[in-house]
């Protein structure tokens, strides 16, 4: 922070930023009181008795109550509505104090999803609501005059509609203007350094599984039969998955891992898509699949606060192997937390027949710890949208297809075809099988053009795919990577075992192999 204060102005700050926050949960009642000091974040002190209130309250001016709920589904498709009052009924209404007066906001959570509310100024947060008609009362002293936002910091959330004005009017103009415009300044500063070095971290989730999809886990070949109505149906969920060994993140899943389940229809299908939000959500979540044609892909239709379940039908016009993913906001937050998949839609006829089958998908992971960091990881949406990801996953967790549960099997002399997709939700893959030649490559995944021949190294986009095939010549072990190998470091690494008889013709050295190598 670059802020110049006046020595008058840091007074009237430590004075006046004396913070006050009444949290009427269901259960009981907390007081806690915090102070703001204007270089720091607020400290949390021991819990004050109630005449705190009353004294600050005679101390400045006016007391002033502002009564807000949390709606969803209107205009914007998240907001605060005021109730009572002036604002009654009033979307994200200004509210208007004067500099001195005590200013009471209570939030009433009017739908079952997580939000907040926060103004970063006066180091006010009503921490998190996470259920339905869950209240909450911030009281504070508006110690400094200016236009504040209040918003909703749950990611996506101010950005969909959750935010409005406060305005503390009737004070030295100049010096207030100074701390705003830094204080606006600062949400830019924050986000050049995504990663705190120092953030601290709390312990490894108890209670966190596996996350990881085996790659092996493909649904058969369609066959040659004609076009027929699929139902699919899919149900996210939200939990506690294993990042790496020792470190723990909450994902957002279809089904539970990471990528969903692979869907495989063919050309001309009808599929009937039943989407299940988990009543354990705290956020909604949606589906946009790129093998429908309509708009939003499907996520129109389809978004679905916990507990409930949407559905929507399509037909798949065109063969492919196309992404699905969750397009809810913070779409990215969604995607980097594990919310994508791919459908295959095969052409008439079906695909040529291979020996194995392996489905693949990369996204990255942005957190607000360094890599490698033990414990439970905080997700950072400053690191999200700068997209410095601290870890690449191929299926969710980092390395998770060197693991001898996870590790891709064939044996020489057979024919393998992976379906690789990017979930992204923003890098690009140069995806590389080390020590293997891709026979064929199916580019951008279309499955009606010819494929390419011979390549080393395919380009996949974000929110794309590619269907490569290659035959194993020689045992051993082959790596999977995104060629950026920087990557590598982060997690990306997949490992796919080849067994059978050495082939010295096409392949053979001195000494023992040592398959730790390149
Ligand atoms: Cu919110
Ligand atoms: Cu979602």
């Amino acid at each position: 922070m670059n802020k110049q204060l006046s020595p008058n102005l840091v007074a009237l700050i430590l004075v006046g930023f004396t913070v006050v926050i009444v949290a009427l949960l269901p259960v009981q009642i907390q007081f806690v009181r915090e102070e703001a000091r204007a270089q720091e974040t607020p400290q949390a002190e021991e819990p004050q008795n109630v005449a705190d209130t009353i004294t600050l309250a005679q101390d400045g001016g006016d007391v002033v109550e502002f009564t807000l709920r949390t709606v969803i589904g209107g205009s914007p498709a998240m907001a605060f509505v005021g109730v009572g009052g002036e604002i009654d009924g009033v979307v994200n209404p200004e509210l208007t104090v004067d500099v001195g007066d005590t200013v009471r906001i209570t939030v009433i959570n009017g739908d079952p999803l997580l939000h907040d509310l926060t103004i970063d100024e006066f180091g006010v947060t009503t921490g998190q609501l996470v259920e339905d008609e869950q209240t909450v009362t911030v009281e504070f002293v508006a110690g400094q005059a200016g236009t504040f936002e209040y918003y909703c910091s749950v990611p996506g959330h101010r950005e969909t509609g959750m935010k409005g004005l406060l305005n503390v009017v009737g004070a030295p103009a100049e010096e207030a203007v100074q701390v705003a415009d830094a204080a606006g300044a600062e949400y830019v500063a924050d986000s050049a350094a995504s990663v705190d070095e120092t953030a601290s971290v709390a312990p490894a989730a108890e209670d966190a599984v596996s996350i990881i999809r085996n790659p092996a886990d493909v649904p058969p070949p369609v066959g040659d039969r004609g076009p027929e109505t699929i139902q699919v149906d899919l149900n996210t969920v939200e939990v506690n998955g294993v990042l790496a060994d020792g470190t723990t993140y909450r994902y957002m899943t279809f089904d539970g891992q990471v990528p969903g389940p692979m869907i495989r229809v063919r050309v001309g299908d009808t599929v009937e898509l039943n989407l299940h939000n988990d009543e354990g959500s705290q956020l909604p979540h949606s589906i946009d699949l790129h093998a429908a044609t309509g708009p939003g892909g499907g996520a129109v239709y389809t978004q679905t606060l916990p507990g409930d379940t949407t559905s929507f039908t399509f037909q798949a016009l065109n063969p492919g192997l196309y992404v699905y993913h969750c397009a809810t906001s913070s779409v990215a937050h969604h995607i980097a937390s594990g919310m994508y998949g791919l459908i295959l839609v095969e052409p008439q006829g079906g695909l040529p027949e291979v020996d194995r089958e392996f489905y693949v998908m990369q996204g990255e992971i942005y957190t607000a710890q360094p890599f490698g960091t033990a414990g439970h990881l905080d997700f950072s949406y400053e690191a999200m949208l700068d997209e410095d990801a601290e870890y690449f996953v191929f299926n969710g967790a980092a390395g998770a297809l060197t693991q001898d549960a996870y590790a891709l099997h064939a044996d020489v002399g057979e024919t393998v075809r992976i379906y690789f997709g990017v979930g992204g939700p923003n890098a690009i893959s140069s995806f590389h099988v080390i020590g293997e030649i891709f026979d064929h490559v199916y580019d951008q995944a279309s499955l009606t053009s010819a494929p390419l021949t011979d390549v080393q190294t395919t380009v996949v986009p974000s929110g794309g795919a590619a269907m490569v095939e290659f035959m194993l010549d020689v045992p051993g072990r082959y790596i999977l990577v995104d060629h950026s190998l920087s990557r590598l470091e982060r997690g990306l690494a997949g490992y796919l075992y080849a067994d059978g008889e050495e082939n010295p013709e096409i392949f053979h050295g001195e000494g023992a192999a040592d398959m730790a190598g390149h």
